[in-house]
């Protein structure tokens, strides 16, 4: 029987109460499809610095070395946000991103037919809607340099973050918008601001440059702001977007409302050596230990490790499936309660999922 070593990571906020029913998931399929998952927490974020005194303790790092695949929560919170830069929880994502070299970032949107209702969007816009905006996640402004903040003897100040995109950066993430569009629709919207950025202007140069040997995936680009008008008026238009790191950051949250609610929405970081799975919702201070979140999101994560670290896409559908179910049997955490569904906390909510995916082996 193999076995998959996945570090868990549930980080701060409601990070720490999503990610073990992604868990739970994850050992049920382990029941069902008889292959062995072994998961090890490790601290990150908030929590590793109050315990530790770092957003990213080596030991962290080591295990996630030694995994398959990594869980992640969230990260941040209010009690953090006046920490210096580098003492910022967000510093631990950001580290993981790029010593694991994540350079894509796939965020699914679809809106599920039964939450058309919860979207602040009108029916007849979401309806139908399924997209995948895949972010470039290791370049662009979170890491160009130089970056930092220089102060002045008259007491003014000047910050600086960078730009910069290199060709082989651009080609392997436009490439990873090729091969996922290719097993979708077979559509692929670029987006950036070519108009006026040059780091624009070589991004649509590379794109172009490899869609030559893409014939069978309809290319076309679109400006960022154009993008976000687009994506609220008329979503359905989009099956894949790959765009740099910033555009894709605001892009993908824009997205979201899109399925009903943030709670709904996974998302992989794929490329390097050891894959990170995570809900799109962050941290959620408002709601975080209330056990009222959404695990839908996490749990959906769970499915996309099971589809791109251990390739069991078939155990991925059913994970799928059984949200499906749990849905359409009306039950409904907070975030996306209608009238006549039953509202349930975060663990009832897992424990539905998991008990439908019993069913499915
Ligand atoms: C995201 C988040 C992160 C980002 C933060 C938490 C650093 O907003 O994953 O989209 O900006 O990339
Ligand atoms: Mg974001």
């Amino acid at each position: 029987m193999p076995t998959w070593r996945i570090a868990v990571l549930p980080g701060d906020g409601v990070g720490v109460e999503v990610t073990p029913e992604a868990v739970k998931v994850l050992k049920t399929v382990g029941r069902g499809a008889r292959v062995g998952f072994e998961f090890t927490e490790a601290l990150v974020g908030g929590a590793a610095i109050d315990a530790l005194g770092e957003p990213l303790p080596p030991a962290t790092l080591t295990l996630c070395e030694q995994s398959h695949a990594i869980l992640f929560g969230a990260v941040g919170g209010p009690r953090w946000d006046r920490a210096p830069h580098e003492k910022r929880p967000e510093r631990g994502l950001l580290a993981l991103r790029k010593e694991f070299d994540l350079y894509a970032n796939l965020r699914p949107a679809r809106c599920f037919p039964m939450l058309v209702d919860a979207s602040p969007l009108k029916r007849s816009v979401v309806e139908g809607t399924d997209l995948m905006v895949i972010r470039e996640l290791t370049g662009g402004l979170y890491f160009g340099e130089p970056r930092g903040v220089e102060h002045f003897a008259d007491g003014g100040s000047r910050a600086v973050n960078t730009m910069a995109y290199t060709s082989r950066e651009i080609e392997r993430v436009a490439r990873m918008g090729f091969e996922v569009a290719r097993k979708r629709r077979r559509r692929l919207t670029s987006v950036d601001k070519a108009n006026v950025l040059v780091c624009s202007q070589l991004w649509r140069e590379v794109v172009d440059r490899l869609a030559p040997e893409y014939p069978d995936v309809t290319l076309d680009h679109m400006l960022a702001d154009n993008c976000a008008m687009a994506l609220v008026m008329r979503p359905t238009q989009f099956d894949t977007i790959v765009t740099e790191n910033t555009f894709g950051d605001i892009l993908s949250d824009e997205a979201a409302i899109l399925a009903g609610s943030m709670g709904m929405l996974p998302s992989a970081s794929i490329g390097g050596r050891v894959a990170l799975y995570e809900p799109v919702h962050g941290t959620a201070p408002d709601i975080a230990g209330k056990g009222i979140a959404n695990p839908i999101a996490a749990i959906l994560s769970a499915a996309m490790l099971l589809r791109y670290s251990t390739d069991m896409p078939a155990d991925a559908e059913r994970v799928e499936t059984a949200v499906t179910r749990v849905l359409e049997h009306g039950y409904r955490t907070a975030d996306v309660r209608q009238e006549g569904t039953k509202v349930v906390g975060t663990v009832e909510m897992g424990d539905l999922i998991v008990r439908e995916l019993e069913g499915l082996y």
